[in-house]
């Protein structure tokens, strides 16, 4: 089923009045910087793991065949890597309607490299929206990755993009990886 979740977000007028905000972004936003932004730089949050258990009706599969990209959860011990982008709110337009498919803003703070830290927003897709698809196994999200194609390109690229983008991060999400190699393995 497909989520809509724009309208919900672009109710949030609170930024409005702020010049500029920050989003913070763990998947494709990481790799895929679609929109203007004033400064991008890497950015950590606590507490959020990454998975690939949202369905992607819109981008990378179709309402017929939905595809997996990522979105986070609660996980007190965890450390998400990412990238913060200082946007205006004007951004938020374009933003909403890419991330329409079940994601939701939430605030968050954030950590920079430099251990300075400032609130941001992210957009995550909870398990209680219509597109969402669960847990399953990395093999069996693989397999059904590698069949999936939507308008913005193929599942899979989506997965070897951010995989490549998070090594370039430092970072190590097992999650990402499992499915990196069963897709490279194929
Ligand atoms: C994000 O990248 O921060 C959200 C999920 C996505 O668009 O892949």
């Amino acid at each position: 089923m497909v989520a809509d979740t724009q309208s919900l977000n672009q109710a949030m007028t609170e930024f409005e009045q702020q010049d500029s905000v920050w989003l913070f972004g763990y998947g494709s936003l990481i790799y895929k910087a679609d929109f203007p932004y004033i400064e991008r730089r890497p950015a950590r949050i606590e507490g959020w793991v990454r998975r690939f258990w949202q369905g992607s009706h819109d981008h990378r599969g179709t309402p017929e065949s939905p595809g997996r990209v990522v979105t986070l959860f609660q996980r007190p011990e965890a450390v998400c890597e990412g990238i913060a982008y200082l946007i205006t709110p004007k951004a938020f337009a374009h933003l909403d309607h890419r991330e329409k498919n079940g994601y939701l803003r939430y605030r968050v703070p954030m950590i920079f490299q430099n251990n300075t830290r400032a609130e941001g927003l992210m957009y995550v897709a909870n398990e209680d929206n219509a597109a969402y698809l669960g847990e399953a196994t990395e093999e069996k999200i693989a397999r059904q990755i590698a069949q999936c194609r939507g308008p913005s390109g193929s599942n899979r690229e989506y997965v070897l993009r951010l995989a490549e983008a998070l090594r370039s991060l430092n970072e190590v999400d097992e999650h990402v990886f499992a499915i990196e190699r069963f897709l490279r393995s194929e």
